[in-house]
C-alpha cells in the first residue's frame, strides 16, 4: 500500500496538503517535532476521511534526520514525497545568531535535499512518484532582512526545477511550491507580522495539489503572486526590503 509523506503535515499549509491528499482517499505520513500536533491532526484526518495517517516525531534540523526518516518508512512504498516544514528567520542579517541560521539551512536545504536524494533514487527505480518541494514566492529574489530565508528557497527552487529537467522522461513528476504570504503560523515563529493580504492556507493547498495532478513544475498560489515574481529584481527587492524594514520597527 503506498503513503504520502508530508514533513510538516501537522499544522498551516502541510496540514492543509494532509487534507487534500486524505480527501482522495490516500494513506498518509505525516512528520515533525511536536507529537501533540502530529496527534491532533491525524486524529483529525482519520475521523473526517478515514484513511490511515501514521505520525513520526521527528526534528529535521538535526544530523542525520533525513537519512533517519528514510530508514522509519523503508517498510512502505512512498507514492508522494512532500517537502514541506521550514523555518524563517528576519532582522538584520548580522544579529541573526548563526546558531538560527544554520538551523534554518539544515531544514530548509540539508532536509530536503537528502529526502529529495534518497525518495528520488526508489521513485525511478519503480518509474513512478511524485515529489514536491515547498519554497517561496521569495525565491525569485534576495530579501533584505529576511536574508537566509529567501536564499533558501531561491535554492530549493533552483534544484527543484534541475531535477525537474533530469527525471522529465520517466515516471517521476517533481514541482516546486512557491507560495506567497500565507495566514499560519508561521509569521509568529519567524518574529513577523503576516501581512494582511496573506492567502488562506487551504487556498494555498487546494490550488497545489490540482497543479500537481496537472504536471506543473512550478506551483505559484494566486494571480497576484504570479504577477509580483515577473517583476524586474532591483525594484522587488528594494520593495520587499522597506517592506520588512518597517516590520521590524514595528515590533
Ligand atoms: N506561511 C507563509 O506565508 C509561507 C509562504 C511561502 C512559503 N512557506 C513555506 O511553506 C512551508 C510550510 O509553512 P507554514 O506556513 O505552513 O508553516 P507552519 O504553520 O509554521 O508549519 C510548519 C510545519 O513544519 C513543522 N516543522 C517546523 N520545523 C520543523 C523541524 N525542525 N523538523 C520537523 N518539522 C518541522 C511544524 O511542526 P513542529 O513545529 O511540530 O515541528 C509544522 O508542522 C515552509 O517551508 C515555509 O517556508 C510559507
Amino acid at each position: 500500500m503506498s503513503h504520502v509523506l508530508i514533513t510538516g503535515g501537522s499544522e498551516g499549509i502541510g496540514f492543509e496538503l494532509s487534507k487534500c491528499f486524505a480527501e482522495d482517499g490516500c494513506d498518509l505520513i505525516i512528520a515533525g517535532r511536536n507529537a501533540e500536533k502530529l496527534q491532533k491532526a491525524a486524529s483529525c484526518l482519520e475521523e473526517q476521511y478515514h484513511v490511515h495517517v501514521r505520525q513520526i516525531v521527528i526534528d529535521l534540523s538535526l544530523p542525520q534526520a533525513a537519512e533517519k526518516l528514510y530508514e522509519e518508512v523503508s517498510d512502505t512504498e512512498i507514492s508522494v514525497l512532500i517537502n514541506n516544514a521550514g523555518m524563517g528567520t528576519a532582522g538584520e542579517a548580522w544579529q541573526i545568531s548563526a546558531e538560527e541560521d544554520e538551523k534554518l539551512i539544515a531544514l530548509n536545504i540539508t532536509a530536503l535535499t537528502v529526502l529529495t536524494k534518497l525518495f528520488l533514487k526508489d521513485m525511478l527505480a519503480r518509474n513512478r512518484g511524485t515529489i514536491m518541494n515547498v519554497a517561496s514566492t521569495g525565491a525569485f529574489l534576495p530579501g533584505p532582512y529576511i536574508a537566509s530565508y529567501y536564499a533558501s528557497k531561491a535554492y530549493v527552487l533552483s534544484y527543484t526545477q534541475a531535477l525537474a529537467e533530469e527525471v522529465k522522461n520517466t515516471g517521476v513528476h517533481v514541482c516546486c511550491l512557491c507560495p506567497g504570504p500565507v495566514s499560519t503560523g508561521f509569521y509568529r515563529k519567524s518574529g513577523q507580522k503576516a501581512p494582511g493580504t496573506a492567502m488562506n492556507a487551504e487556498r494555498c493547498a487546494r490550488y497545489a495539489c490540482r497543479m500537481m495532478k496537472e504536471g506543473k513544475t512550478v506551483i505559484i498560489p494566486g494571480l497576484l503572486n504570479r504577477i509580483a515574481v515577473k517583476a524586474p529584481k532591483g525594484i522587488a527587492m528594494r520593495f520587499v526590503g522597506r517592506m520588512k524594514k518597517r516590520n521590524l520597527r514595528k515590533k
